[in-house]
């Protein structure tokens, strides 16, 4: 068994086809290794010269456990390679996968332009029919706009037809994902198309094969979906706060149940990545321009929006004032286990410490940013060294094992923040620190929690509802 793919090494045997891969980002680099391994022959094509070269040294650009080693297996057996040439790469490729960025507009409406662009390269150098598989994730009906757009592009005699094929892996965990998915999602308007692409994965591995429509709205609602999770659990946490609940207990209790189910409710400074954010808007812009408006999707957004306003709030509350005050921020990754700082919530919440006039030293085991004003430090006790707050703002593991006495010791102020719910409250508490966290902190307000149930127990104004006999 390996350790990063949870399967054996042997995998399934499949008819091994030549795949063209476009884009060696976090999707694109970790399918082309992957597929690879499957057995398929894979050319990476990418564009960015930095990262290409950087590809050919044997050098990962990102940091994905594992995904080194695959790189460097199928670099040796010739099953995997890189090159900037799209007319080399399509040279009788059959199936081509696009996995370029779709980031948001500053509207929050997707920019398809890469892919358009990428499409249409691909097309204009296939030198037989061609599946060309979006992978990037895209609003519904981008797949059938695609054909319509790359279809005159083509040579005489080469047909194009688009599949939509979302890609479902998480950072961090991408080719443990990639090899123990949930569901393969095939969309395609024609059988031999969806044979064609399913047959690329091994039978055994769990397959929804449906239209290009639907395969499309299945990954924009699936992370929509997490997203609205997220949002809820960071609405019950608060609610906590305000009741003296157990958010733990709480969110623990209610995730039990096993139709609602346990992941995705960890509360914290609210959901980033290059993908919940951006799908979330996407699926709101999509519903909007077909007429119908995505309520819930809205209030997850604007309760997101509100996850890290409340998270500065409390910092600030907690020290009376951030003027002047130094921070030390622990991680900048948008979530543990990458180095992506897309969309971080750990980013948002520095920029807003410095809006309030703090002075930030952050800390992040491999994640860099380039900010202004911003300085960032190697290791987690010089990030502290005379701080007046620390708080912990991406869940790295080795912050549960920070010492509370050094802490104290390196520390001027006394407040902790843990925004991650990483840290074991009780032997900082031991150690003099003030311990704050989502759902758990600051003072709760007495009103709400006896005394509105009492009025409504005496409430004399109304009739009873039911009448004792
Ligand atoms: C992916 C998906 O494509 C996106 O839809 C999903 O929602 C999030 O993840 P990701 O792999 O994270 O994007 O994107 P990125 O890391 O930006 O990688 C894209 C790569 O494609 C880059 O290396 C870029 O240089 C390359 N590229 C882009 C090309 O090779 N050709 C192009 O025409 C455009
Ligand atoms: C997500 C989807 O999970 C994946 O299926 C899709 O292909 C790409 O988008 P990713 O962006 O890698 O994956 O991160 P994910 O693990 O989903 O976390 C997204 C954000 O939600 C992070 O900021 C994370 O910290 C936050 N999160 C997650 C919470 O705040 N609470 C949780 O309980 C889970």
């Amino acid at each position: 068994m390996n350790f990063h793919t949870g399967r054996s090494q042997d995998p399934e045997k499949l008819e091994p086809t030549r795949i063209c891969v476009i884009g060696a980002g976090y999707v694109g680099l970790t399918a082309a290794a992957c597929f690879s391994e499957l057995g398929h022959e894979v050319r990476c094509v990418e564009v960015d010269a930095a990262r290409l070269a950087a590809l050919s040294r044997g050098e990962i650009p990102i940091y994905e456990p594992g995904l080194d080693e695959l790189v460097t297996r199928h670099a040796s057996t010739g099953r995997l390679s890189f090159t900037d040439d799209m007319a080399s790469a399509m040279d009788d490729v059959a199936v081509a996968m696009l996995c370029v960025g779709t980031p948001p507009r500053s509207d929050g409406e997707p920019d398809l332009r890469q892919l358009a662009r990428a499409a249409a390269t691909a097309a204009t150098a296939a030198t037989r029919d061609v599946a060309l598989v979006v992978k990037s994730t895209v609003p519904p009906g981008t797949c059938e706009a695609l054909e319509l757009f790359v279809g005159g592009q083509a040579r005489d005699g080469v047909r194009v037809r688009v599949v939509s094929n979302p890609e479902f892996l998480r950072e961090g965990r991408a080719v443990w994902d990639f090899f123990n998915p949930d569901r393969v999602v095939v969309g395609a308007d024609e059988t031999d198309l969806a044979r064609v692409v399913a047959g690329l994965y091994p039978p055994s591995w769990p397959l929804v094969e449906c239209s290009r429509r639907s395969a499309e709205l299945v990954k924009y609602a699936s992370n929509t979906f997490l997203a609205v999770k997220i949002s809820f659990a960071n609405e019950v946490a608060a609610l906590c706060e305000a009741l003296g609940a157990e958010t733990d207990k709480v969110l623990g209790g209610v995730g039990l149940d096993a139709r609602i189910g346990g992941a995705f409710l960890n509360p914290g400074p609210g959901f980033g990545g290059s993908c919940l954010p951006k799908d979330l808007s996407g699926f709101i812009a999509v519903a909007e321009s077909a007429g119908r408006p995505a309520e819930v999707a809205r209030a997850a957004q604007r309760a997101n929006d509100m996850a890290l306003a409340s998270l500065a709030g409390k910092i600030e509350s907690a020290l009376g004032t951030l003027e002047g005050r130094t921070i030390a921020v622990l991680g900048l990754a948008f979530k543990a286990g990458t180095d992506d700082t897309r969309f971080s919530p750990a980013v948002a919440l520095v920029r807003e410490l410095l809006l309030r006039g703090a002075h930030v030293r952050a800390h992040d085991p491999i994640a860099r940013v380039s900010e202004a004003g911003l300085s960032q430090v190697a290791d987690p006790y010089e990030a502290v060294h005379g701080a007046d707050a620390l708080v912990v703002a991406t869940g790295w593991a080795e912050y549960r094992d920070l010492e509370p006495a050094r802490l104290r010791h390196s520390m001027s102020g006394h407040v902790i923040m843990d925004a991650v719910g990483v840290l074991a409250m009780e032997p900082l508490r031991d150690a003099g620190f003030d311990v704050y966290g989502i759902g758990r902190g600051l003072a709760t307000s007495f009103a709400p929690v006896l005394w509105r149930p009492l009025e409504w127990m005496l409430d004399a104004g109304q009739p009873s509802g039911v009448q004792n006999p």
